[in-house]
């Protein structure tokens, strides 16, 4: 089976929807899957030239404003004059994720693709809602922190080893387990845990061709005070390090100051 994937986050790094794009693809192993991030002409150009060969498309997409990124509606409305023009039959899917913990928060992003494959007259069989979605393309690197600070250990233990003249490998690693590493993965995957079923359902309805009404999940083993405590936590961290925004600002309410941000 020949299907394509479209990536449709204008994110440069750590989209979340090619994060799932990727969980898709190897869960569909042993069939031709190919993954286009579409962000731009050149990609369009590519895309459309592979949509003469699939059995399926599916849309992996974010949820903007509760509907699908503004970059993406161009080449939506030039894709689906096209197909209409080639009477292409394939089917479509969609994987939504939204950064608010609800999953049926992508329901609107959903019935948007559902109402394109109207218009393009193609059958849309369904797809899946994620909430949670800047969360669960986070915790993919805990297993990397997890590694990191096991090597950190080892590096310390080594370092004191040599101080007492007794280093060797053997007693470098006596009693030594990685519980850093483990939890860190754990973690990863109880709290993805939901994200891998429901697109490994969504696969299953893909090899079967056959409908897929529309699920919803969101970060599993993750009650919403949980999730409510490491988002806060989360954009805090980021408004400091990578826009420089200090802590009291976010707190700040007065009118003068949101129109000079808004200038
Ligand atoms: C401009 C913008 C609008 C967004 N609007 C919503 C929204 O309406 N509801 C929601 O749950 N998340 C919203 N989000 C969060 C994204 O859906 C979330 O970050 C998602 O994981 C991004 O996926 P990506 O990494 O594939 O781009 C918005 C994000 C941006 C940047």
């Amino acid at each position: 089976m020949d299907v394509l994937i479209l990536s449709t986050s204008p994110r440069k790094s750590f989209s979340t929807s090619l994060y799932f794009s990727k969980i898709l693809k190897l869960f569909l192993a042993g069939h031709n899957v190919e993954i286009i991030l579409l962000r731009s002409a050149f990609d369009y150009n590519r895309a459309i030239r592979q949509l003469d060969k699939i059995d399926v498309l599916v849309f992996a997409t974010p949820v903007y404003v509760d509907s699908v990124p503004s970059t993406t509606l161009e080449y939506l409305e030039k894709m689906e004059q096209y197909i209409t023009a080639k009477k292409y039959k394939f089917s479509v899917y969609t994987i939504a994720n939204c950064g608010f913990y609800e999953g049926n928060q992508c329901r609107l992003a959903l019935k948007t693709y559902e109402l394109w494959c109207e218009r393009a007259d193609v059958k849309f069989l369904g797809g899946v809602g994620i909430g949670s979605g800047v969360m669960l393309g986070f915790v993919r690197i805990l297993p990397l922190i997890g590694l990191a600070i096991t090597a950190i250990q080892l590096m310390i233990q080594a370092v004191v080893l040599c101080f007492e003249n007794t280093f060797s490998f053997p007693l470098l690693f006596a009693g030594f387990f990685p519980a850093n590493f483990v939890i860190q993965t754990a973690l990863w995957i109880l709290f993805t845990l939901g994200a891998f079923v429901h697109i490994f359902n969504l696969r299953t309805s893909i090899i079967k061709k056959r409908n897929h009404v529309c699920q919803y999940t969101t970060a599993w083993f993750c009650p919403r005070c949980l999730f409510v405590c490491m988002a806060s936590l989360y954009w805090f961290f980021r408004a400091l390090f990578i826009h420089g925004v200090m802590p009291w600002t976010l707190f700040r309410k007065d009118k003068e100051y949101v129109d000079s941000l808004c200038k």
